[in-house]
């Protein structure tokens, strides 16, 4: 009983409380003894030879298309996300799964861009949702458009449509919903062509003495421009680009523009003068509201600026990315030819850059939880759904602790200083300490330790924590998810996905479908030759 007990807690607590972080387990939980059998790993490999033998893969055409992308959710923090969520059960944790990591295809990418060997989200964005790769910071515009290079990219010529417009084309429906401003650089990806990330609003524009005239903003391009003005849900944070200056949104936050334009007043404006139904939303119960009467058109804008992570943030006010992509999928499902939805989990990559691990693990799996209800809700026959990452972080998971050692603790041996180290750390950021009388401070011993806000430590200091260069990995089940194998470039994902659902220009699933006679053809044709050989 004396050692049931925090995982009793534990498990009730996170039925009721997500925010119980400290509760969690921090004995070890010990591996179970079915493991020490030879037997068992044979039994385990067997039973997963026998599903991947009985897999069936649908060779339909994608109706529906839904990415997520995890902001830097690197392949560590996909291993320490899982061992999180099983001990969060009071498992070990190490062989728990997310839900997206049961998909039957994975893969690996490459991520750098064509001007740097380390990405950012913006050309990340360009080349997985528009096929193609161009230079860092810049959005929706080719390698020609160096970043902040206004007059370049205010040629059409450089524009490059992304995967929303392909399936708009089509006839789809398409949604974004992210947990950052939705003008930021991942969503934007679908929609803006800029060569700046940073100009969300005219103020950032103008501020470089440039004419938002020749280079409109991003939210600007949400609202008035192709594809942006089409979309039918946007949901996320960011309304600060939005409105004015000198208004305030409704929890009394400033605006951005200095063009004294209110865009969600426009985004109104533009519905009803074509006469559709439409819903601005800002919180929570009215979006819960919306789900029984869903309008055409939805804009929720539920922040002045990012939404707030899962477990700082108030459930009341704040929908959850579950919630918002439960409400993008009933809104989109009513389209018979289907939708495109983009959905990202954005603070991961935010709480990299703080060095706040708890919170990137805990963002992870609030991502995850967006896949398992997109999962519930959709089919696997003709719905694709492929999960990965925009870029790597240099968070690393080290030393050599036992089965079931806490994730978020201190490895179980000490440096050759006698000093503890935690089994998450990072290579760089604002965590960093200085030594003193050259002997790293023990950061076990701090008063602020491991609550959310306790930074873990780094080698070396920067104010931001940056990303990494490894790979990402692809997850993909539903049609045609075996084309996601393999270790490729990132600008192939939008293609790959254009394949199964059979829009934009390339090469498509259905047509090769429509080749199939000729194989039956060859077929025929061998059988015919066979015969007059044997004659
Ligand atoms: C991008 O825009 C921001 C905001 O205006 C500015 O501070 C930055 O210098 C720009 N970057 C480039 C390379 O022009
Ligand atoms: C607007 O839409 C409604 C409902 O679809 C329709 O009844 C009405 O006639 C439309 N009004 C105009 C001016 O087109
Ligand atoms: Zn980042």
């Amino acid at each position: 009983m004396v050692t049931l007990f925090p995982y009793v807690v534990a498990v009730l607590c996170s039925a009721t409380s997500a925010r119980a972080h400290w509760l969690h387990p921090a004995a070890p939980a010990a591996a179970s003894r079915a493991e020490t059998s030879a037997n068992y790993w044979a039994q385990d490999a067997q039973a997963a030879i026998n599903a991947r033998l009985e897999r069936v893969e649908s060779v339909k055409k994608a109706r529906n298309v839904i990415m997520f992308l995890g902001d830097g959710m690197s392949v560590p923090t996909l291993a320490a996300a899982r061992t999180l969520l099983g001990q969060r059960q009071g498992k070990t944790g190490e062989g728990t799964k997310l839900h997206f990591e049961t998909f039957p295809t994975i893969g690996l990418v490459k991520t750098y861009c064509v001007d740097a060997q380390i990405a950012d989200s913006a050309c990340t964005a360009t080349a997985y949702l528009c096929g193609v790769k161009n230079n860092y910071g810049a959005i929706g515009v080719d390698g020609t458009v160096r970043r902040g290079d206004c007059q370049a990219a205010s040629n059409t010529a450089t524009h490059v449509e992304s995967i929303a417009e392909w399936a708009l084309a089509d006839g789809r429906d398409v949604g974004i919903v992210t947990t950052t401003r939705i003008t930021h650089a991942s969503p934007a990806g679908t929609f803006a062509k800029t060569a700046n990330r940073s100009w969300e609003n005219d103020g950032e524009v103008s501020q470089m003495g440039l004419d938002a005239k020749d280079c409109p903003d991003i939210a600007h391009q949400l609202v008035h421009h192709h594809p942006g003005n089409k979309f039918k849900v946007i949901f996320g944070g960011g309304k600060r680009a939005f409105l004015p200056n000198t208004e305030q949104d409704e929890k009394r936050s400033y605006g951005r523009r200095i063009d004294n334009r209110n865009l969600i007043k426009e985004w109104e404006d533009d519905k009803v003068s074509r006469n559709v139904s439409h819903q601005y939303v800002w919180h929570r119960e009215q979006l819960m509201r919306l789900k029984e009467d869903l309008p055409e058109y939805m804009l929720g804008l539920f922040e002045s600026s990012h939404m707030t992570y899962h477990l700082k943030s108030d459930p009341q006010s704040e929908p959850t990315l579950a919630e918002l992509t439960e409400v993008a999928i009933r809104s989109l499902r009513r389209n018979e030819k289907g939708f495109f939805l983009f959905v990202e989990g954005g603070r991961i990559d935010h709480a990299h850059h703080d060095n706040l691990v708890e919170l990137a693990l805990d963002e992870t799996l609030e991502m995850d939880k967006a896949v398992a209800t997109a999962t519930e809700m959709l089919s696997e026959d003709d719905s694709l759904i492929v999960v990965t990452a925009d870029h790597a972080h240099v968070m690393t998971f080290n030393g050599y602790s036992n089965r079931g050692h806490n994730i978020l603790g201190p490895s179980r041996d000490v440096g050759l200083d006698n000093v503890p180290y935690m089994t998450l750390t990072y290579a760089n950021g604002p965590g960093f300490r200085p030594h003193v009388n050259n002997i790293r401070p023990d950061v076990t011993l701090e008063p602020n330790y491991r609550t959310l806000d306790w930074e873990s430590h780094v080698d070396v200091p920067l104010v931001d924590e940056t990303h990494g260069g490894d790979d990402v990995a692809v997850f993909a089940r539903g049609p045609h998810h075996s084309m996601f194998t393999g270790l490729y470039e990132q600008s192939l994902l939008p293609h790959l996905m254009a394949y199964a659902a059979c829009i934009g220009p390339g090469r498509h699933a259905c047509a090769s479908a429509a080749h199939l006679p000729s194989a039956h053809f060859f077929v025929a044709l061998l059988a015919l030759y066979t015969s007059i050989l044997l004659r």
